[in-house]
């Protein structure tokens, strides 16, 4: 690992959401925020090694919503006891910030959806998945990889 450590409170775990999508069952509460971006940005990097969110901390079948220490939007999901995924949280329409809600990610500015688990577009006006960001599980932490 190279790069910085965080301890866990310098992530920001700013919602939980998508419950039981595997599982088939009820969900959570939706996130607040998003933040407008310019979707032609360039991509943005989290440095490997950043401490994204604890493993335990999201059930099986759901995603939650995380700010890195330099203030990125990123998503994290766990499909399984071992596979978790994540994506960057800027909505390839017009990039603004993506939230982990129901049994999907959703851009609140134009209502596109994506697939918690693949970030593929379910609904548009979004036109490209979610940027997919690298994560490896290292000691019960989701770190960049
Ligand atoms: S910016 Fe996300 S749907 Fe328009």
């Amino acid at each position: 690992m190279t790069g910085r450590t965080h301890d866990r409170r310098t992530v920001l775990t700013t919602c939980a959401a998508v419950a039981g999508v595997a599982l088939g069952g009820t969900a959570l509460t939706a996130c607040a925020g998003g933040n407008s971006r310019e979707a032609s940005q360039s991509q943005p990097s989290v440095a490997k090694g950043t401490e994204l969110a604890v493993l335990d901390d999201i059930p099986v079948g759901s995603a939650v919503s995380v700010t890195t220490p330099d203030d990125q939007e990123i998503i994290v999901s766990r499909r399984t006891e071992d596979e978790v995924v994540a994506f960057h949280a800027i909505c390839t329409h017009q990039g603004c910030t993506v939230l982990a809600e129901e049994s999907r990610l959703r851009c609140p500015c134009h209502n596109s959806t994506f697939d918690p688990f693949t970030g593929d577009v379910q609904g548009g006006p979004a036109y490209g998945p979610l940027p997919r960001l690298d994560v490896t599980v290292d000691g019960g932490r989701i770190v960049t990889a």
